[in-house]
């Protein structure tokens, strides 16, 4: 038989639509044959107010840098550009006791491509595991490389705190602030497992895209508050929901250089020194324009400003947390979180509440079941639109049931 192209057939095991892709493309059909309903969207995690003056003005400027030969910008450098890379340091961590040295960051274009991307640099016969529900980059992108992964169940029975998996796993994905269920780890939690990936050389990867919504206090804003987490953690942050990158871009990931591996023939190697090689040969960089803009979120004018539209998205919360309940609804999250995880109704599937909401009432949220076995039964609102449709779309939920 004449030798054919093969194709990664990983990619059969996972669905053909991407969770919010799917959920896209249903509201897209609804939108076409209803022309005339008004649909409001509490769906995927997209942002709805304006970004902030200061980013905007940093922007503008950088833009007509790169129209002056004497100003221009090629290439970023392999990390991100220093005044970005200094920021971060001093912001995100040195004001919050946390040392780390410039070249453990990497600026990139979101926590989504390097939530994926890690996977390039870890082994495929890793044992995996992966809070459910989660995040669907996570798991897909471990079943596309083929890798084994063990479910964590987080549910309101184990107050949404995973117990440690059966296995001893080698690598853990932990999101706190926690998407989708908007529930939180306190520090006594997360130091748990931060001792278990020391007692078994695991490697944790913690995604804290949401951390600028924690609201009470000894809710760990980075893992790295916890004593050894250098030694086993690689942290993810965005800008995309703290300042309205979702279209833009922007996001890094901290590589400590106190991470190491063994490899097979027991050779140690730095994960810092490997994800510095990924990314080099792999990205080209995230925009300097775009790097001007994330970089005037550190100044004293973008954290006043940026505060303000994280202050509004979580009265959104608010309004949406309490008024569900009074409309008899079990919910989670919403306070350290700008997610609210809801029971559904009467043991309605979680894309049956789909298709209840968007066909009855116009509006659409995010099917638990998306995000995992674990989420089967449960709905997500997303805090992120504007106030006048998400009181609307309260108001139309509370009079359906
Ligand atoms: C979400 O709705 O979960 C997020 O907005 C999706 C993302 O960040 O990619």
């Amino acid at each position: 038989m004449k030798e054919i192209m093969k194709i990664n057939e990983y990619y059969t095991e996972i669905g053909n639509n991407y969770l919010f892709a799917e959920v896209a493309k249903r509201v897209r059909e609804y939108r076409e044959s209803y022309p005339e309903k008004k649909v409001i969207s509490l769906g995927i995690g997209d942002i709805t107010q304006p970004i902030v003056p200061a980013v905007i003005d940093a922007v503008h400027k950088a833009t007509t840098e790169m129209g002056d030969a004497s100003t221009l910008r090629g290439y970023a450098p392999d990390g991100g550009y220093d005044f970005l890379v200094n920021a971060i340091l001093k912001t995100d961590f040195q004001d919050k006791g946390i040392q780390l040295d410039a070249d453990e960051i990497f600026v990139s274009d979101g926590a989504k491509s390097d939530t994926g991307n890690i996977g390039d640099i870890l082994g495929q016969d890793n044992h995996v595991a992966i809070t459910d529900p989660a995040y669907p980059v996570y798991v897909d992108t471990n079943k596309m490389s083929g890798r084994q992964i063990e479910l964590l169940p987080c549910t309101p029975e184990n107050h949404f705190v995973p117990a440690f998996p059966q296995k001893t796993a080698d690598v853990i994905y932990l999101c706190y602030p926690n998407n989708p269920t908007g529930t939180v780890l306190t520090k006594e939690q997360l130091k748990k497992w931060v001792d278990y990936a020391l007692e078994h050389q695991s490697l944790i990867l913690f995604d804290a895209a949401y951390e600028s919504f924690i609201s009470q206090p000894d809710i760990p804003h980075s893992i790295y508050e916890i004593e050894g987490a250098k030694k086993v953690a690689i942290e993810f942050r965005s800008f995309s929901k703290t300042a309205g990158f979702t279209g833009m871009r922007a996001g890094y990931t901290v590589v400590p250089k106190e991470l190491t591996a063994q490899t097979s023939k027991g050779k140690t190697l730095s994960l810092n020194a490997l994800w510095k090689r990924r990314q080099s040969t792999k990205f080209n960089g995230t925009a300097y324009i775009i790097q001007r803009g994330a970089a005037a979120v550190y100044t004293h004018e973008g954290q006043i400003q940026i505060r303000q539209v994280i202050d509004y998205y979580m009265e959104n919360a608010k309004i949406i947390k309490t008024g569900l309940e009074n409309a008899g609804f079990t919910v989670y999250g919403g306070v350290n979180a700008p997610y609210i995880w809801a029971k559904t109704p009467d043991n309605m599937t979680s894309w049956e509440f789909f298709d209840l909401l968007l066909n009855k009432v116009q509006v659409v949220g995010t099917p638990g079941s998306g995000f995992g076995q674990a989420g089967e039964g449960f709905f997500r609102f997303t805090a992120f639109g504007n106030r006048e449709n998400t009181v609307e779309a309260i108001e139309r939920i509370s009079k359906l049931v």
